[in-house]
């Protein structure tokens, strides 16, 4: 099953809310979904516990294989179709959680701390897709670079190729494209960056699914205006990630 990781080392792109909006998303298409969460402000643990979703704590778990961490989500998980399984930076069952949670779910998606790590590079090496999100408010496309090389990197030591794409977030909200918005695609491209079609806006909804522990179904329009829009963004984000996921490119990898 595929296994989705949100990555860029630059802190606050938009990885955690952009991972909750897909996650959103499958789970409303009838998808089990894992969250693997390597971030030690456990900001998707917290939410899942808020609704009452089952959570593991990994470190607390102590598993020594993958078996035992399939026994623990099988128990855990229940009749649950969204799982969250927390785990530390220096956990050295990282990739028996992450092996487990793939035969559990239809997908596993990945949300880490935004700062290079052992755990990034762990669970990169067996992603189907890795999504660098880029908010352009933060100027620092340097940061993507870096990820970039540490894709390419990874790449080179599992002589593998791991599908990645950019994917710009808290993109201007408005119908027309800003041109700050053009311009750094257009940079992104000239450098032969590969980059999502679809850009994920800065919208009320997305930062309401924590403010109001939901997904974005669930959330109603006297919670968060602009809500329509901001499913029809999801939808249209959802649909390019498992058009991509569909490409033989991912099918190969991990
Ligand atoms: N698409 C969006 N629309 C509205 N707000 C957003 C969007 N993406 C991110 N934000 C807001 O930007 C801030 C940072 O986002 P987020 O926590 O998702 O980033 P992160 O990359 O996971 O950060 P960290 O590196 O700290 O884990 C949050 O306050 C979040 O609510
Ligand atoms: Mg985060």
């Amino acid at each position: 099953m595929p296994n989705i990781i949100f990555a860029n080392t630059k802190g606050g792109s938009g990885k955690t809310t952009a991972a909750l909006t897909l996650t959103s998303e499958l789970l409303a298409a009838g998808a089990h979904v894992a969250l693997l969460e390597g971030d030690p402000n456990r900001p998707l643990a917290r939410w899942a516990e808020r609704r009452g979703a089952p959570v593991i704590d990994g470190p607390k778990t102590r598993v020594g294989s993958a078996a035992d961490a399939a026994v623990a989500i099988r128990e855990a998980a229940g009749d649950s179709k969204l799982l969250v399984i927390t785990t530390d930076n220096d956990d050295e069952a990282v990739l028996d959680w992450l092996q487990a949670a793939q035969g559990w779910g239809t997908f596993v998606i990945a949300d880490p701390e935004g700062s290079p790590n052992q755990w990034l590079a762990q669970v990169i090496s067996q992603a189907h897709l890795v999504l660098v999100p880029f908010a352009p408010t933060t100027l620092d496309a340097n940061q993507v670079a870096r990820t970039i090389r540490q894709i390419n990197q990874t790449e080179r030591i599992s002589s593998k190729a791991i599908p990645h794409r950019i994917v710009i977030t808290r993109a201007n909200p408005g119908a027309v494209m800003t041109r700050d918005e053009r311009d750094i695609r257009k940079s992104l491209l000239e450098n032969a960056l590969p980059l999502m079609d679809v850009s994920l806006a800065d919208r009320p909804a997305f930062r309401g699914m924590f403010k109001h522990d939901a997904l974005l179904s669930e959330l109603t329009p006297d919670q968060v205006g602009g809500l329509p829009q901001a499913r029809s963004n999801a939808a249209a984000f959802a649909e390019e990630i498992i058009e991509i996921l569909r490409q033989p490119a991912a099918q190969k990898a991990a």
